[in-house]
């Protein structure tokens, strides 16, 4: 009598949520958009997804969030994102979730860090595909838009680029002076330092600094976020990859600035 009840509990639960039509329908059409997807835009592939990503499971996909070269973002029921994504070139998106992860459960999480529930690679066949579920954020470029600033995304993202050569500055002058910075108030404090071997590093990141403030696109708050979301990840050994308006945002809460895609 136990045993026939317990079967039937499990069978419920085999039964994955997002096996619904929306969510078939969703990675139907975004799955064929996108070329890194090809092996998995198929009736048995779709199948594989919602059958094996552990997100789906307990949620359904309401809706596309976007997609690049090697992956594509779904909002999930649950209000989180969903992104799947091949990773075979090198695994480090993988790794970099993972470390995110890791992270979280040694409560070296961060505000400034992406929130991942969950990772993981299945294999479609012989083919892998990643998946991550993290939590939402407002990309950057929507962002700009909020605030009045829509028209001038190309800024912000050339402005990007400018604060990636700042971190390995910033790498640059840890190997000099043998201190870990782990925030930028410590940068501030090396300003007024008048050591000759620093000098050069230290003026370098004042000018970039200076440079992308005079831009006038971001502010303040927003480049001190953007370096210490960047100074988080390094902590984890993650460096600045890939940088513009599209791979990072705000979060709605604690307003915090998280990188999502490197
Ligand atoms: N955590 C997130 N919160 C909000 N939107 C996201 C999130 N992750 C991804 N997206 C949306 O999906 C798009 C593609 O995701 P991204 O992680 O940048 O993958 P790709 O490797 O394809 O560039 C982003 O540009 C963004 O619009
Ligand atoms: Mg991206």
């Amino acid at each position: 009598m136990i045993k026939i009840k317990i079967n039937k509990l499990l069978n419920e639960n085999q039964q994955p949520v997002g096996d619904d039509q929306q969510t078939r329908t969703l990675l139907n059409t975004y799955l064929q958009k996108n070329r890194s997807m090809y092996p998995y835009s198929n009736p048995k592939g779709i199948d594989f997804i919602i059958n094996n990503v552990q997100p789906l499971q307990n949620n359904k996909i309401t809706k596309f969030l976007g997609g690049g070269l090697y992956g594509i973002a779904f909002q999930l029921s649950n209000d989180h994102v969903l992104k799947l994504f091949v990773d075979s070139f090198s695994g480090k998106d993988q790794a970099y979730y993972s470390a995110y992860k890791n992270a979280l459960f040694s409560k070296k999480g961060s505000p400034y860090l992406p929130t991942i529930y969950t990772t993981g690679t299945v294999m479609f066949y012989n083919i892998p595909l990643s998946y991550v579920e993290m939590n939402k954020v407002i990309p950057f470029e929507e962002w700009l838009k909020k605030t009045g600033r829509g028209g001038r995304i190309n800024v912000a993202d050339q402005a990007c680029s400018e604060v990636a050569p700042i971190m390995y500055d910033i790498e640059d002058l840890e190997t000099f002076t043998g201190k870990k910075i782990t925030n930028f108030k410590q940068i501030k404090q090396y300003f007024g330092n008048k050591q000759p071997s620093i000098q050069p590093l230290v003026e370098r990141i004042r000018l970039s600094l200076r440079s992308i403030y005079s831009q006038k696109i971001f502010t303040k708050e927003e480049i001190m976020g953007i370096m210490k979301a960047a100074i988080e990840m390094r902590k984890l050994g993650i460096p600045l990859n890939d940088l513009h308006t599209g791979n990072f945002g705000v979060d709605p809460v604690s307003q915090a600035i998280v990188i999502y895609d490197n």
